[in-house]
């Protein structure tokens, strides 16, 4: 069975086929392999949910496949869970890592209380209107400074509960199986193995 994946966010699309790659019933399509580009999506909701609800039904309705989509973030407890469903343009400009970071920093200077965690709401929309979304999260905390060049985003200033080195300092095979995206991604083959089998007629053997 086919499914879209609506990110542009190579990142994301990688890691997203990474977690998924044990489900060889599901043929994963990216938005750059559609006959046409699609328009935008104007991530203006002010939920995660929202954001991802909204992806996943707009590029189903131009595609007719069966779309998944991921909106994510990460959400600092002494910061009132900000940056939040902000995360990618804390700084001012959207997708801005490095300046995303430095900002955080700055926020976080001084504060001894350093928890936060990532959270990521993963939405499936089906061509005939249907749709549902949930959630994975990760918890951690916030560095004194960044390290590490893997991953993406967050990546260098953020420690997983249990691990001494930052996300990006660890291997991609250990973040993909602890991140927000891979508790979502299990959750959501878990939860909606039903469906997806029903709709590509596929085997009942969709867990990873
Ligand atoms: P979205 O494209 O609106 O979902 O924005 C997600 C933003 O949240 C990214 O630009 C990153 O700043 C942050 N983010 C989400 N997931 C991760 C992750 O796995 N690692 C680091 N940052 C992340």
């Amino acid at each position: 069975m086919q499914l879209l994946i609506a990110t542009k966010n190579q990142h994301k699309l990688a890691e997203i086929g990474a977690i998924l790659a044990p489900v060889t019933d599901l043929e994963l399509i990216g938005i750059g392999s559609l006959p046409e580009e699609p328009a935008e999506v104007i991530e203006d909701a002010d939920t995660m949910e929202g954001n991802a609800l909204k992806k996943a039904r707009q590029l189903c309705d131009v595609s007719r496949l069966w779309t998944l989509a991921d909106d994510s973030g990460l959400e600092v407890l002494c910061l009132g869970g900000a940056p939040g469903v902000n995360s990618a343009r804390y700084a001012g400009k959207h997708g801005d890592d490095h300046a995303n970071n430095l900002k955080l920093l700055q926020e976080m200077a001084g504060r001894s209380d350093r928890r936060a965690r990532f959270r990521c709401v993963i939405a499936l929309a089906a061509p005939d209107g249907r749709s549902w979304h949930l959630e994975g999260t990760c918890e951690g905390v916030i560095a004194e400074s960044m390290s590490g060049h893997g991953g993406f985003g967050y990546d260098p200033l953020f420690i997983p509960d249990g691990y001494q080195h930052s996300f990006a300092e660890l291997d991609a095979a250990v973040k993909n199986r602890i991140s927000h995206r891979a508790v979502a991604l299990r959750a959501a083959l878990a939860a909606w193995s039903g469906v997806l089998s029903d709709a590509g007629n596929l085997p009942a053997t969709m867990r990873p």
